[in-house]
């Protein structure tokens, strides 16, 4: 994982990676103020973070499962608080409950990644009435596509969240990928 966190910027760039730039594009038209407090969930080297700091958000803090790429993100002085924690696994979260207004999460949920069970545990992060934001390529096997939209259903249909509005197409997230951008609501 080291490996590849000191060679993850080099080679997002070769390859098209636009998501960090187009997400923060869409997450700035929810006009939130720029003050308030934000978990970036798979931060990785903090290439959502970097573009939220240029936006004018102020208060940002990190959560990833791996060291290599945290501490690449820490020599950037994005983050006020970078945490290693990797979600999905029975480990405690180090994030006290309702901590945050918003989480965000760009190419980190799904596949190789986070998993989808845990949109349980990052909306433990968030206060209540606050929003968990994501962007990500949509699965496209079956049965993974079943497990996405059965883990946000099931939080909508147990009153934990609500869509603040529909997903957002974002064209050409990473080469000429399709992602979409979630926005719910903590209930
Ligand atoms: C494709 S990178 C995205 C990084 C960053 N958000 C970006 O857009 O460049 C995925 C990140 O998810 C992190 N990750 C994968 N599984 C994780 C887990 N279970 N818990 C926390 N972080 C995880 C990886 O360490 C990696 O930094």
């Amino acid at each position: 994982m080291k490996t590849w966190a000191s060679k993850y910027d080099e080679e997002v760039s070769l390859f098209n990676y636009n998501g960090p730039e187009l997400m923060a594009r869409e997450f700035a038209k929810l006009n939130v103020p720029k003050d308030v407090k934000v978990i970036d969930i798979a931060a990785g080297t903090g290439a959502l973070g970097k573009e939220l700091k240029a936006l004018g958000y102020t208060c940002i803090d990190a959560l990833d499962g791996s060291e290599g790429m945290l501490e690449a993100a820490r020599k950037k002085n994005i983050y006020r608080n970078l945490f290693q924690f990797l979600l999905g696994c029975d480990k405690k979260s180090p994030i006290t409950y309702g901590t945050y207004d918003i989480a965000v999460s760009c190419g980190g949920i799904g596949i190789g990644h986070i998993p989808y069970s845990a949109f349980h545990d990052i909306l433990t992060m968030v206060k209540q009435g606050g929003l968990v934001c994501w962007a990500t390529i949509n699965p496209k096997e079956e049965q993974e596509k079943e497990t996405y939209n059965s883990v946000i259903t099931e939080l909508k249909d147990s009153g934990k969240w609500e869509a603040v509005q529909d997903p957002v197409r974002v064209e050409e997230f990473y080469k000429n990928e399709l992602a979409l951008f979630y926005v719910m609501k903590k209930l």
